[in-house]
């Protein structure tokens, strides 16, 4: 029997990702104690005494998690990768939320062009890869709707998930290039693993049988 503090914090990425996690992390015993939909507090109890919800934008989620305001995290590989910490800890994927990060062109042929003007959110996911491809490029940063850019002659290219590809079919669009498959990613705070260990390890091992599904 240990004495280490036991209570955890779980920050979680609003959107598709809480919308996919909700399930998973009720199969692993936490509910949440509000209606997320109406509740303003933001702080959520569950119906695990020992775990408590944050609900955050996906971008936040590893900076909560790097400087422990979380000790855990639930937040996209997306997001991960343009985060370019190593500030915690990745031990798990819960396969939950998966799509893809592409290029996307009205125009096949726009990698011919001499300086490409690529819009997107994940600046430093793109900028490294046009780099490896030898390929010199003006990034246009954006927070949404990416796929308006091409149309509006903003930039010749976009870095942006695909999901359906629905979004880009209905934009006339089309994806040339994958760059990587993104799914959701527990991280953990590096402290959190040291000093809260058991129940961290209790609970990652939770999520992970609720990701693999019924036995
Ligand atoms: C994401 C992404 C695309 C769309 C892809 O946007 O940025 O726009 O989903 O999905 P599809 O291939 O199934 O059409 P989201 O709706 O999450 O909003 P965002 O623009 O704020 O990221």
């Amino acid at each position: 029997m240990t004495n280490e503090p036991r209570q955890l914090t779980l920050a979680i990425a609003k959107g598709r990702i809480l919308k996919e996690a909700i399930p998973l992390l009720a199969a692993a015993g936490i509910v949440p104690g509000e209606d997320l939909d109406r509740t303003r507090r933001l702080i959520i109890p569950t119906s695990n005494a020992f775990v408590r919800m944050v609900i955050v934008r996906a971008s936040d989620v590893p900076t909560y998690v790097e400087y422990g305001g979380a000790d855990l995290g639930i937040v996209g590989k997306d997001t991960l990768l343009e985060y370019e910490g190593d500030g915690f800890y990745e031990p798990l994927d819960l396969r939950i939320a998966p799509c893809r990060l592409a290029v996307a062109s009205q125009d096949p042929g726009f990698a011919a062009l001499p300086r490409l003007r690529v819009a997107t959110k994940y600046a430093a996911v793109t900028r490294k890869h046009f780099a490896q491809k030898g390929l010199q490029t003006e990034i246009i940063k954006l927070y949404g709707s990416m796929e308006l850019a091409p149309l509006v002659g903003l930039a010749d290219c976009i870095v942006d998930l695909v999901d359906t590809g629905n979004t880009l079919r209905a934009n006339g669009l089309l994806e040339v290039e994958q760059i990587c498959a993104i799914t959701a990613r527990v991280i953990v705070n590096k402290a959190t693993m040291k000093t809260k260990h058991a129940v961290t390890v209790d609970l990652l091992q939770q999520l992970e049988r609720a990701a693999n599904g019924p036995a």
